[in-house]
């Protein structure tokens, strides 16, 4: 058995992460009462605001005047006040930008980083939220600061109020209620019910996950096939046709060949398992890597290495099956030699010194490394040492 890297929740509440999965993750709803010991909100109100005015940073702001709901996508220059109840504003992707939402983010990698997608946060004033809704989505909503309360329902027709700038469940009658507060944590499956509502000012961290549905993975595949079709392109043609007296008329021989090209078309399974392994590690849509600022040379860099480690960018997303290590979208072709220390990097996110003083002899993986380092997805340091 591989131990886990460090720093993943081994319990949720009075669980074991295994009794977890299997009694309510994507069952049930679970409450888990001081879910973090040592919990410290990675984000203040402070930051959360300085982040809404950001145009690098996603955000957006839900607030309620009665029935009356609006939605704005920021950036904001400006905020409602403080002082002024019933507002939120939620901002997306807050582990690609704090070093200490990743390190949270991180703790619930006892599920597979490929099912992992962001940390959302919401900062709302009293009575704020944005309202009773499903998510297609597993989330965990984490209580950082303030108090909140949620009431859950379980899955209906989710059917929703007609004309809402925002998704509001039409039916909603939920069977469970609680009021959270800093530590406090519940986990929500998805298509549940649920309404979170501040009482007083308060933040909320949203532990989100991602699941493709078969149209979206089927665009995706379908859009980068025809991007590269590989191998020979026929094209049509109708040498011998005769003259045509109803021109509007599909030609039966144009329309016999086109169904057979799509009826014959067989991906090979090599290919969809290439594509699957980018598909799984894209970077997130608002993710662009600036590239290293000073580069080191190949030399200083073996060096630097063998010193100090790498670890990989926050933002960069790695994964590996079987022979085939994938990173930010991109396949890698592996000599045997490099698989061990490639993966060991995928699963704990760095390769420390001493790792890397026994791989370090094998020149391809050190360019390798080295091209990753000059295109800002990974780092010489630790986690420990970078906070990444
Ligand atoms: C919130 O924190 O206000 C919304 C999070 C969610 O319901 O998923
Ligand atoms: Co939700």
């Amino acid at each position: 058995m591989t131990a886990s890297p460090a720093g993943i929740l081994k319990t949720i509440g009075e669980l074991s992460v295994d009794e977890f999965m299997q009694r309510h993750w994507q069952r049930k709803p679970l409450l888990a009462r001081a879910a973090l010991p040592g919990f410290e909100s990675p984000v203040s109100p402070e930051t959360l605001r300085e982040m809404a005015s950001r145009d690098d940073v996603q955000s957006r702001l839900i607030a309620r005047r009665g029935e009356r709901w609006t939605l704005e996508q920021g950036p904001f220059e400006q905020l409602p006040s403080r002082r002024r109840a019933g507002w939120t504003v939620l901002v997306n992707g807050l582990d690609r930008h704090l070093d200490a939402a990743h390190a949270l983010l991180r703790r619930f990698r006892f599920l597979p980083d490929a099912r992992l997608d962001d940390l959302m946060a919401s900062y709302a004033t009293d009575g704020g939220g944005v309202g009773p809704h499903a998510d297609s989505y597993d989330v965990f909503l984490l209580q950082a600061h303030g108090q909140r309360r949620w009431r859950v329902a379980p899955p209906n027709d989710g059917s929703l109020v007609p004309g809402a700038p925002v998704k509001l469940l039409a039916r909603f009658a939920p069977t469970q209620e609680w009021l959270l507060g800093p530590g406090d944590m519940l986990y929500v499956p998805p298509g549940w019910g649920h309404e979170g509502t501040a009482a007083g000012e308060c933040i909320t961290l949203s532990i989100g996950f991602r699941a493709p549905s078969r149209h979206e993975f089927l665009s995706a595949f379908l859009a980068a096939s025809a991007d590269n079709p590989g191998g020979s392109d026929p094209r049509f043609s109708d040498r011998g046709r005769v003259a045509s007296h109803q021109p509007g008329a599909l030609p039966p021989d144009l329309v016999t060949q086109l169904q057979g090209w799509a009826s014959d078309w067989r991906p090979r399974r090599s290919d969809i398992e290439r594509f699957i392994g980018c598909y799984l590690t894209e970077p997130a849509p608002d993710v662009w890597f600036e590239g290293a600022g000073r580069m080191h040379s190949l030399a200083q860099f073996t060096t630097q290495a063998r010193r100090r480690g790498v670890v990989l960018d926050r933002r960069t997303r790695m994964a590996w099956r079987g022979t085939q290590v994938f990173i930010n979208g991109e396949p890698c072709d592996t000599a045997p030699h490099e698989r061990a220390p490639l993966r060991a990097l995928a699963n704990a996110r760095e390769l420390s010194a001493a790792r890397l003083g026994t791989v370090l002899q094998h020149p391809a993986l050190v360019q390798r490394l080295h091209a990753w380092s000059r295109d800002g997805w990974l780092h010489l340091g630790t986690v420990q040492a970078t906070g990444r």
